[in-house]
């Protein structure tokens, strides 16, 4: 039996759809528009496309959006002058510094300038202690993503065993975080990491970040088990245009899976939408 393919971008939809209303609720109750501050430093094509996607979607369910374009040569002083200036301001809810930053500039000490209540990316140390301790974190956006379609598949983590491929402070620490206070037994995986396909049989959830094109193969996979796919990586094709896969092999594994991400279509979509339903959190906790 083929795997049910898990679809992101309607789930997305529906979460901005709900965002949309809360940030209307939020206006009328106490006349406050939830506002977003994206700040990117730099030219990274990639990260343009990511950057131009946030801003618009802000916008599109309502809220302020603070587009701050700044370039690759920008001193540590300045950018830091510019996230206080945005702690300070009223008008903003939630900023976000795009990574990668250029190699000049050490994300950790931008982000730890960021006012923890206005972290949406929930990158700051504030808000990875609270995640690791049941507080009341920011939940960075990619991994928080990840578990909504997880629950809409299988609403009953508690017990299973999870694999985590990648250990990056964006997406791996966090997911296994995550899982873990769902009651999974969590295993996180990375380059040292001996026998990875072994490791991966015995996941009853299989989370991949590793930025490997196709690299999960169907024989890596125990049947039945959900594969969540985080990997966006552009491969050559014949005629030279180029296309999206992720880490994981979609056809091969879709053989074996319960339930699979597609990419494009699956986690992407979702981490838009967490951004902006982490920024109407933010708001609402300024009113509350
Ligand atoms: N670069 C890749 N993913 C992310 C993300 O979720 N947030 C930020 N700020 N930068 C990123």
């Amino acid at each position: 039996m083929m795997a049910t393919r898990i679809d992101g971008k309607d789930f997305a939809e529906q979460v901005s759809k709900e965002v949309a209303e809360g940030v209307k609720d939020l206006k009328a109750s106490h006349g406050v528009t939830a506002g977003l501050a994206v700040v990117s430093v730099g030219e990274d094509p990639a990260s343009q496309v990511y950057v131009r996607n946030k801003v618009k979607q802000a916008e599109a369910c309502g809220m302020n959006s603070f587009h701050h374009v700044l370039e690759a040569e920008t001193s540590r002083k300045s950018l830091l002058s510019l996230i206080e200036s945005l702690n300070n301001d009223l008008l903003v809810h939630g900023i976000l510094v795009q990574l990668p930053l250029p190699a000049h500039l050490d994300s950790r000490d931008v982000i730890q300038t960021i006012d923890p209540r206005k972290d949406v990316d929930g990158f700051h140390a504030s808000n990875v202690g609270d995640l690791w301790t049941s507080g009341k974190p920011f939940v960075p956006c990619t991994p928080l993503g990840c578990l909504k379609l997880l629950k809409s598949v299988d609403p009953n983590i508690t017990g299973k065993n999870a694999v985590v491929i990648g250990r990056s402070n964006i997406v791996g620490r966090p997911m296994a975080a995550l899982l873990l206070n769902e009651s999974a037994t969590v295993a996180i995986a990375h380059s040292n990491t001996k026998d990875l396909p072994a490791l991966c049989r015995q996941a009853d959830i299989l989370v991949a970040a590793v930025g490997r094109p196709e690299m999960i193969k169907a024989d890596w996979i125990k049947p039945g088990a959900i594969v969540l796919d985080v990997g966006i990586n552009r491969v050559e094709t014949a005629d030279g245009r180029g296309r999206l896969v992720g880490d994981v092999d979609f056809e091969d594994v879709s053989t074996v899976a319960g339930a699979i991400t597609p990419v494009p279509g699956g986690i992407g979509p979702m981490t838009i939408a967490c951004l902006l339903a982490n920024t109407l959190e933010a708001a609402k906790r300024t009113v509350s």
